[in-house]
């Protein structure tokens, strides 16, 4: 079976087509409930996308909120060659949104929406048919006063009637349209016929290969990854995917499997992507620690196990020869061979190209205040180890401009109860100190907290991880805290847990403040 003409989006290198990387973690990755950002988090996300050589950075829905109207905006100012894109849905006044926030990227993409499957259009847009046709013929073409560029996408694509997607695609590109992304929305689809769906629709479209199409795959079925890949083999040249697969409900394809599967095996699929591998486990690291999600031990490529062999028989193959059951090298995807650093007696010139190495370029005074923490570490803890360098460093980048901070806290614990927590803290400058008991020492020190900054947020999640080995490792925690639709998740590292949790809550509190302000407008 031969693949239908399609319109290449870079040169061939040694026989393989290249792929675009479309990032939406900032977007679908944030639409998973409890996953939101700030802006600053999301402008050092979207820094490290351009250094990771990403294609297509989705940056937020311009038309949802002011937050995100703002996080475009200021995303599409700081990119260079990047492609920066907000998504809109197909009224005039979404796209103008969006068409304003792009209004400063070099490379201004509007990607606009409609749903065309007979459940969407039935239930959810009541429209019909020749409504849904002609808001794709108004928007796409209302899309390109902004930007050349513009990415149409047909939501819930893989159950909608075949012949009706293509005329909605034909519509599409003939008013403009630039890539046609055909999503699996709900996760439905396997990869034989998701890939099947391309061949056909590239086939039977005129113009197809006039247009760079595009995969769009959520995980319900855990088939994400499977089903993009099975999208590119049949003809799509971009893949949309989220860091750690975050999205809504299960997730979208992961980048990080998405980018990997295509290096490692080039042999059987011919194609290549631009993204800087080594940088992937540090994206990994910084969304989880943006969001509080977790990576699960056992994740494809960035899981704290998916370089661990354990069993007798893999190490003694290991040893022998990497080869035996290693499929790609640690270092290719940013997991340093030996993470062990220094310890108190390595210097500040030592730490700055430590730092530096894991991705962080500090001015001077964070750059103090980085290597004082580290020496007070080093203190308690005797091996200090990368995964100890992110969590202080990215724990202080969290703490900059906080409202309220933690002072002193002093916690009794233990079998004779009450557990009780005395803690100092300072609220805009003005000291404020109480004494509080709980059921446990956290609960005591979060009820501490309650006390000295009254707030009616309701703690929705608590999570304790270590982040290295053995008793003396750091514990970083994270607080999520919800408050009438706001949502806020904080976190800090610590030797000590109890101090960890309640920094990790303040920070919240501090998100959610910041929230609050945008949400009433009185901040942007
Ligand atoms: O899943 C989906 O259909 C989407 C579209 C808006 C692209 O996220
Ligand atoms: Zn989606």
């Amino acid at each position: 079976m031969t693949t239908p003409a399609i319109k290449p989006v870079g040169p061939a290198v040694n026989g393989k087509d290249r792929v675009l990387i479309f990032d939406t973690t900032m977007r679908d990755g944030e639409q998973s409930p409890g996953a939101s950002m700030t802006l600053r988090e999301k402008l050092e996300l979207a820094e490290l996308l351009q250094e990771m050589k990403v294609d297509v950075c989705e940056a937020g829905f311009a038309a949802s909120s002011e937050g995100d109207f703002q996080c475009v905006a200021q995303i599409a100012e700081l990119a260079k060659d990047m492609t920066i894109c907000s998504l809109a849905r197909s009224t005039l006044t979404d796209i103008d949104r969006a068409g304003e926030a792009l209004r400063k990227a070099k490379n201004p993409r509007v990607h606009t929406f409609i749903s065309t499957s007979p459940v969407h259009m039935k239930h959810k847009l009541k429209m019909g048919p020749n409504a849904v046709l002609e808001a794709i013929g108004a928007s796409v073409t209302h899309s390109r006063k902004y930007a050349s560029d513009v990415e149409w996408s047909a939501e819930d694509a893989t159950r909608t009637e075949f012949d009706f997607l293509c005329k909605a695609i034909d519509v599409a590109i003939q008013s403009g349209a630039t890539v046609i992304n055909v999503p699996d929305t709900v996760g439905y689809s396997h990869p034989t016929e998701y890939g099947d769906l391309f061949r056909r629709l590239i086939e039977n479209i005129p113009n197809s290969d006039k247009v760079i199409w595009s995969t769009h795959c959520h995980n319900d079925l855990g088939l994400a990854v499977a089903n993009s890949l099975a999208g590119v083999i049949n003809g799509a040249r971009q893949i949309e995917c989220a860091i750690n697969g975050m999205g809504e409900r299960a997730g979208n394809a992961a980048l990080e499997e998405c980018v990997m599967a295509l290096k490692v095996r080039g042999d059987s699929m011919p194609f290549y992507t631009e993204v800087v591998t080594p940088k992937l486990s540090r994206a990994s690291k910084m969304v989880s620690s943006i969001t509080g999600f977790p990576v699960q031990y056992n994740k494809a490529i960035v899981g704290k196990n998916a370089f661990a062999h354990e069993s007798g028989i893999h190490q003694d193959g290991m040893l022998k020869n990497r080869e035996t059951y290693e499929i790609m090298q640690p270092e290719d995807v940013g997991v340093p061979s030996t993470s062990l650093i220094m310890g108190k007696l390595s210097g500040r010139n030592a730490f700055r190209d430590k730092l530096e190495s894991l991705g962080y370029v500090l001015e001077r005074g964070p750059l103090n205040d980085a290597f004082k923490r580290f020496k007070d570490l080093a203190d308690k803890k005797k091996h200090v180890f990368d995964e100890d360098i992110i969590a202080l460093v990215d724990d202080q980048l969290a703490a900059v401009q906080e409202r309220v901070s933690i002072k002193r806290l002093k916690v009794v614990a233990g079998t004779d109860g009450p557990q009780s927590a005395e803690l100092e803290i300072v609220v805009e400058g003005e000291v404020r100190s109480t004494h509080a008991t709980g059921n446990g020492p956290v609960d005591a020190v979060f009820n501490a907290i309650r006390q000295l900054v009254p707030h009616t947020a309701v703690l929705e999640l608590y999570q304790v991880n270590a982040v290295t080995e053995g008793t003396d490792a750091q514990a970083t925690v994270s607080v999520r805290l919800s408050e009438q639709g706001l949502v806020a998740t904080g976190k800090a590292s610590d030797p000590d847990t109890l101090v960890a949790s309640a920094r990790a809550y303040v920070h919240a509190l501090n998100k959610l403040e910041v929230r609050r302000a945008k949400a009433t407008g009185a901040a942007a």
